[in-house]
């Protein structure tokens, strides 16, 4: 697998609840990434903040937590890729099991969402997990979300793509949750490749970046990059402390 530096993909959902407190804790996580030399960090806030959050940000990049397929039009309440791109936008995330159960996004839609995003040179981080805690191996449901979102791609646009394996059961906010293991997450990578070798040839697998998401905390993330063999993690509830996140970042920035 090729050796890229790791990335660390801040999901702050809907949180904070003004935009004050938003760019306050832009201006706080950058502050934590002053030593990072290597590691990417993206920083997703909800819509409405991604313009002054980007107005603080120094070092880590601007995401954006959804984005609609068309440029303009008549969509009420959407707002497109070349929209966030217009901001500065470099990364979005697709497919996020919150908008899969909460607005019915469908395998359809996400594989437009991924086209369009991924089609205008930006990052689709694409969010792909099986509902239930799986009794043995990694659940097809994996496969059919995978499939559907990448199918439509050129290969030449998976440079595009990081897949977040992102078990739902494992979201920090969900009852019962508690982080995957590493050696689960090291499955699901291998799993993950295999299916896009099978879509695209093999040497087609590392052209992807395949990172994890579900409970990421300073003390769990080292484990998902070494034995889990991931690239990089997706983290929610701990995004939303700077001082945690700021361990994250750096703790990947030494794996790199
Ligand atoms: P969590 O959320 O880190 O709070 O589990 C991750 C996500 O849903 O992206």
């Amino acid at each position: 697998m090729k050796t890229r530096g790791k990335i660390i993909i801040a999901n702050w959902k809907m949180n904070p609840a003004g935009r004050d407190g938003a760019v306050a804790l832009a201006r706080q996580i950058e502050s934590e990434l002053e030593e990072c030399r290597w590691v990417e960090v993206v920083v997703a806030p909800p819509a409405p903040f991604i313009l002054p959050v980007s107005q603080v940000l120094r070092r880590a990049k601007l995401g954006a937590q959804n984005a609609f397929w068309e440029e303009a039009g008549p969509y009420t309440g959407e707002t497109s890729w070349s929209q966030l791109k217009d901001l500065g936008v470099d990364h979005v995330i697709l497919g996020h099991s919150e908008r899969r159960i909460h607005l019915a996004e469908s395998d359809e839609m996400i594989a437009r969402k991924v086209a369009s995003v991924a089609g205008h040179e930006m990052k689709a981080v694409v969010c792909v997990g099986e509902r239930n805690r799986p009794d043995a191996d990694i659940s097809a449901e994996v496969e059919t979300q995978l499939r559907a979102a990448i199918a439509g791609l050129k290969r030449s646009l998976l440079k595009n793509v990081i897949v977040c394996y992102e078990p739902v059961w494992a979201i920090s906010t969900m009852p019962g949750s508690s982080p995957d293991t590493p050696d689960n997450a090291f499955r699901a990578g291998v799993y993950i490749r295999k299916i896009v070798a099978d879509m695209f040839g093999v040497a087609s697998s590392d052209d992807i970046r395949v990172i994890y998401g579900g409970s990421v905390t300073a003390d769990n993330v080292a484990g998902f990059f070494s034995d889990g063999n991931m690239e990089g993690a997706l983290v929610g509830g701990a995004s939303l402390r700077a001082e945690e996140f700021g361990k994250i970042a750096r703790l990947a920035d030494e794996k790199h």
